[in-house]
C-alpha cells in the first residue's frame, strides 16, 4: 500500500532535530508521497529547501490568514516568484480565520483574494485553510473563480461548507481530527464522494489516535486513513489508492 500525505509541515521546528530520518522512516512506511505546505514567507522558502532533497516530496508556497503582517505585498511577490521557479505544486495555505483573528477580516479577504489571483497567473491549485469563517469562504471562491480549484485542508465538519466546496469542484482533505474520541465525522465524511477525498496529516499538530500527545508525523496518516475507510465501509487498501489518485490528479503531478 501507498499513501499521500497532502498536507504536512516539515519545515516546522519540531522537526529540526531529526529531519532526514523521519522523512526516511515515513516514506519507508510506505508513506511515497508528502508535501511542505508554507504558511508565511520563511516556512515557504524553508518548505522548499527541504523539497528540493526529496524528490517523492513537494512544496507549497503562500501566507496564511494567520501570518499576515504589514508587508505582506512584498512578501507576495517574492512568493510568487519562488513557485514560479520552483518545485511548487499549489499556492496555500491561505484563506480565512475567524477564530484566531477576528480583527482584521477584511485584510483577510484581501490577502485570500490577491493569493488566488497567483495561483491563477501560475496555473496551480490552492489549499484552503478555513476555520469559523464558511461563509465568507465559500463567498470568496463564488466570486474569485480558483481555475485548478483545490483541496479544503483539515475540513471542518460541516457539510453546507463541504457541500458548497465540491460544486466548486474542491477537494475535501480530513486529518487526525476525524479520530479524536469526542469528533463526530460520520455526516462530514459521508458527504463527500469518494473521488474528491483526500487524507492528511498537518504534522506536526493534530496528531491522531492512538498517539495524541506525541508529534505528529506522516507515518500517522494511516490512522486518518483506517477511520475514514470504517466511515465509507471500504478497505484501507481501497482508501489509499483513491486518496493517492485523488492528491496526483488535484496536484498535477
Ligand atoms: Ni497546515
Amino acid at each position: 500500500m501507498e499513501f499521500f500525505d497532502t498536507h504536512s509541515h516539515y519545515n516546522d521546528e519540531k522537526f529540526n532535530d531529526d529531519l532526514e530520518k523521519i522523512i526516511k522512516s515515513t516514506y519507508e512506511a510506505g508513506i511515497t508521497k508528502f508535501t511542505c505546505i508554507g504558511y508565511n514567507l520563511e516556512s515557504s522558502k524553508r518548505a522548499i529547501e527541504i523539497v528540493n532533497k526529496y524528490d517523492f516530496m513537494y512544496g507549497t508556497v503562500g501566507i496564511s490568514p494567520n501570518d499576515i503582517n504589514e508587508n505582506f505585498e512584498k512578501e507576495l511577490e517574492e512568493i510568487k516568484e519562488i513557485a514560479r521557479k520552483n518545485k511548487v505544486i499549489a499556492i496555500g495555505e491561505i484563506g480565512l480565520d475567524y477564530y484566531w483573528n477576528k480583527e482584521n477580516k477584511e485584510l483577510q479577504k484581501q490577502v485570500f483574494k490577491k493569493q488566488i489571483d497567483i495561483a491563477n497567473e501560475l496555473n496551480l491549485p490552492i489549499v484552503i485553510h478555513t476555520r469559523d469563517a464558511s461563509i465568507d469562504t465559500i463567498e470568496i471562491l463564488k466570486q474569485n473563480t480558483v481555475k485548478n480549484t483545490g483541496i479544503f485542508h483539515c475540513c471542518p465538519f460541516n457539510r453546507e461548507l463541504i457541500k458548497e466546496g465540491l460544486k466548486l469542484g474542491f477537494y475535501i482533505s480530513f486529518s487526525g481530527n476525524v479520530t479524536f474520541k469526542n469528533a463526530k465525522p460520520e455526516m462530514a465524511v459521508s458527504e463527500v464522494p469518494l473521488d474528491k477525498l483526500l487524507i492528511e496529516t498537518d504534522s506536526p499538530y493534530l496528531t491522531p489516535e492512538p498517539y495524541r500527545g506525541t508529534r505528529n508525523d506522516s507515518i500517522k496518516v494511516i490512522e486518518v486513513a483506517k477511520k475514514i475507510a470504517e466511515i465509507k465501509q471500504v478497505t484501507l487498501e481501497d482508501i489509499a489508492k483513491i486518496t493517492y489518485e485523488n492528491a496526483m490528479k488535484i496536484y498535477k503531478l
